[in-house]
């Protein structure tokens, strides 16, 4: 057999494993989920889960990833089998209905990057801003051919294997991110008229909150994390024995946070600056921050090289993605990592085409009274990744709880004081709270 690729290094896994996490969940979808649920309370509620629930569903897919070895469905196969491999395969689906719609979100930002040169973006006009973005989205064509672009990068990454592909881009683009956040969100909260926005994340009003408030904030917490559906099973099971996970687990949620907060750092201060309507929901990010850097020297340097970056942002999360998928069909169907990678990627733009389509032509055609885009993005985030990772607390508390103690003591066998509140999380808090959330959100 040949031996399972690893990670280079502790710290291209941490990047790898973080460049999974931060991506639109964090730039483009936070932003909008906290602009439509009132604000602080949401971001309040967000970092509680984030903490409880999301750290203790990230440290029990990177333990059963390491001790497997084995891609999500193949993971729980091997360490018990019976009926659980469905958890993995679950998340396989969620891979499926996920990468379609997200790589069709990560088409915009590339659009975007070229209208950031073309000069299609100079206007601070909430209304200008506004209907070209839905002009553009609406499209039969353009927004297709950016979707095909990336996922056919997205494909390339993923058949050039972990190594060289995943961890190396990961290792320059997070800290580039992160700096042009920071100069960024110098611009935005100094806008005349930002404090209300800064007010408005920063000062919750509970009076907002509803069980579907939490619900949001739930799901936005697994999609953030990359979480219940075995991306980091998958990228856990290139990790080498002796990493300290822990670590790793904590540093990853905590950049994620850190991303996802600037982002709304940045994007609500010029919403409130510009008078765009928090509430606007998906296009929050597109339309407000072309008005931010209409308002700056060089904005359309900053604007090419923003949406640059969310494109990477947004590539190394959806390498994780698709890598899901082609784990499994290299590792248990034996295909080969370059011809699993074609088939799916292939498979994945063409369920991709209605979720774009239904911002144009298929705008009317609705499921339970959704968009296709809507429905794809409801099923996977409010449904399959919370459902996912309530199983994932459960098999790592209840049926490898023994191994993944052992897992996680020292070498010299100390097993740490924290993993007992761990175990109470996994067994017990996590499950019921995520359960309980998930059926309070869908009944109210
Ligand atoms: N976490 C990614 C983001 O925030 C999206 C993602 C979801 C990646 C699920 C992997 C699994 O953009």
């Amino acid at each position: 057999m040949i031996q399972r690729e690893h990670w280079g290094s502790r710290l291209g896994f941490i990047l790898a494993a973080a460049g999974s996490a931060v991506g639109l969940g964090n730039i483009w979808k936070f932003p909008y989920m906290a602009g439509s649920n009132g604000g602080g309370a949401f971001l309040l509620i967000y970092l509680a889960l984030v903490f409880t629930i999301g750290l203790s569903v990230m440290l029990a897919e990177m333990v059963i990833g390491r001790l497997s070895e084995k891609n999500a469905i193949g993971a729980f196969k091997k360490l018990k089998g019976g009926a659980w491999p469905l958890v993995g395969l679950c998340g396989v689906g969620a891979a499926f209905t996920i990468l379609s719609f997200y790589s069709v979100v990560a088409g915009w930002t590339i659009a975007y990057m070229v209208k950031a040169v073309t000069g299609g973006l100079s206007s601070s006009d909430p209304a200008v801003l506004g209907a070209a973005f839905d002009g553009f989205i609406a499209g039969n064509i353009s927004p297709l051919v950016y979707h095909a672009i990336f996922m056919a990068l997205t494909v390339f990454v993923v058949l050039s294997g972990i190594g060289s592909g995943i961890e190396r881009a990961s290792k320059i683009l997070m800290p580039a991110l992160f700096v042009l956040l920071l100069i960024l969100i110098g611009r935005a909260v100094t806008l005349p008229g930002a404090g209300k926005g800064l007010a408005f994340l920063l000062q919750p009003d509970f009076s907002k909150v509803t069980w579907n408030t939490v619900s949001d904030a739930l799901s936005q917490a697994f999609f953030s994390l990359s979480l219940g559906m075995g991306a980091m099973i998958t990228y856990g099971s290139y990790l080498s024995k002796k990493e300290n996970i822990a670590g790793a687990a904590g540093w990853v949620v905590l950049l994620d946070t850190a991303v996802a907060v600037l982002a709304g750092l940045l994007i609500l201060p010029a919403v409130f600056a510009f008078g765009f309507d928090p509430g606007a929901g998906p296009g929050l990010t597109f339309i407000t921050l072309p008005a931010v850097f209409a308002q700056m020297p060089f904005g359309e340097f900053f604007a090419f090289l923003f949406f640059l970056l969310l494109a990477i942002a947004a590539l190394t999360s959806s390498v994780s993605i698709l890598e899901v998928v082609v784990a499994y069909f290299v590792d248990d169907r034996g295909l080969s990592r370059k011809v699993a990678s074609i088939i799916m990627g292939l498979i994945i733009f063409v369920l991709g085409i209605p979720s774009s389509l239904s911002n144009g032509i298929m705008k009317d055609t609705t499921f339970f009274g959704m968009t296709f885009f809507n429905l794809m993005d409801f099923v996977s985030a409010k449904l399959l990744l919370p459902i996912g990772g309530l199983f994932i607390s459960l098999f790592v508390g209840w049926v490898i709880w023994g191994a993944a103690r052992e897992d996680l003591a020292s070498h010299n066998g100390k097993v740490p004081a924290w993993i007992n509140i761990w175990g109470i999380l996994v067994k017990f808090i996590a499950p019921a709270a995520i359960a309980f959330i998930l059926i309070s959100g869908l009944i109210s």
